[in-house]
């Protein structure tokens, strides 16, 4: 088995070799003077497994590129299989047409990697109107959560704990945390009228006052979802707030957004590398790949 990386994951992917004692192998990816893309690897696969690990965040476009080219050229140069480990799977937000004309876009990246590679590996995918991943996967794709992680992470490092869902799709989270934590937890309704506007409510009513609120989602991107969802936690009466997210994006400056907003921590796995990524995923992701 040789693991590599296309720019993001580097760290995740050393790890990962290291664990598996495999051997991990840079690409060289650059550009031609026009712009092009420029990529090589600099070992043999012949006969080999190939994983390919990277996230598609930062430059989601550019990433979904760079594997594609990567897994073309290995399976040319002999490869037996390739295995694509997205901790991060961009584009699958865009899961329906929310106005005419619009791109599903994660129909036409799963397509495209439906051509290319042979599994996909990734953590928590954001499946919202989606049952599963095989509504748009025709390879094998197999879907992983950091759920258990990061309520061992929440046992650890928080006492006195609420767990807040910012929004009805964050049950999946928020619910399975709070139950290994032993805490009370309520799923908020968000009701979102841009990308950069959201609006939060408590439906579940629990009493926050004196709690160490820990808010838990799969996405921060700009932040404005947890950031509505701490002033409501706060407004109750949270003693402290935290947020806790499976990928951290932090579009748009988002990260000093969020401390501003008055949160105590910001914690993320490394599905994404980055300051705030305290909670290693890589234990996941090599007993499937051992399988
Ligand atoms: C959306 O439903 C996701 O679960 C996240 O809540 C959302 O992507 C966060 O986005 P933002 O940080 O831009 O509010």
């Amino acid at each position: 088995m040789i693991i590599t990386s296309c720019g993001n994951s580097e760290q995740l992917a050393k790890t990962i070799a290291r664990k598996l004692k495999a051997k991990y192998s840079p690409l060289t990816l650059s550009q031609f003077p026009d712009g092009d893309i420029y990529l090589k690897f600099n070992t043999s696969l012949k006969g080999k497994k190939l994983v390919i690990v990277q996230s598609f965040q930062p430059h989601s476009d550019q990433s979904l590129f760079d594997i594609i080219f990567a897994a073309e050229t290995a399976k040319d140069l002999g490869a037996k299989k390739v295995i694509l480990v997205a901790p991060y799977l961009a584009y699958m937000r865009q899961d329906k047409r929310f106005h005419s004309g619009e791109a599903i876009s994660s129909k036409i990246m799963a397509k495209l990697l439906n051509n290319s590679i042979d599994k996909l590996i990734t953590i928590d995918p954001h499946i919202h109107r989606y049952k599963s991943l095989k509504d748009i996967f025709t390879i094998s794709a197999k879907n992983l959560t950091a759920n258990l992680i990061i309520a061992d992470y929440v046992k650890k490092h928080f006492h006195n704990v609420a767990i807040i869902g910012p929004d009805w799709e964050s049950y999946q989270w928020a619910e399975v945390i709070a139950k290994h934590v032993n805490a009370e937890v309520s799923v908020f309704k968000k009701t979102r009228f841009s990308s950069r506007n959201v609006k939060e409510e408590m439906l579940k009513k629990i009493d926050l006052k004196g709690k160490n609120v820990v808010i838990v989602d799969d996405i921060i991107s700009t932040g404005h979802t947890i950031i509505e969802a701490v002033k409501k936690a706060k407004k109750m009466g949270a003693a402290s707030v935290s947020a806790i997210g499976v990928h951290g994006l932090f579009v748009e400056n988002a990260l000093s957004k969020l401390k501003k907003a008055g949160l105590t921590k910001i914690i993320t796995t490394n599905c994404i590398e980055g300051t705030t990524a305290k909670i290693d995923v890589s234990s996941l992701i090599v007993e499937e790949l051992k399988r």
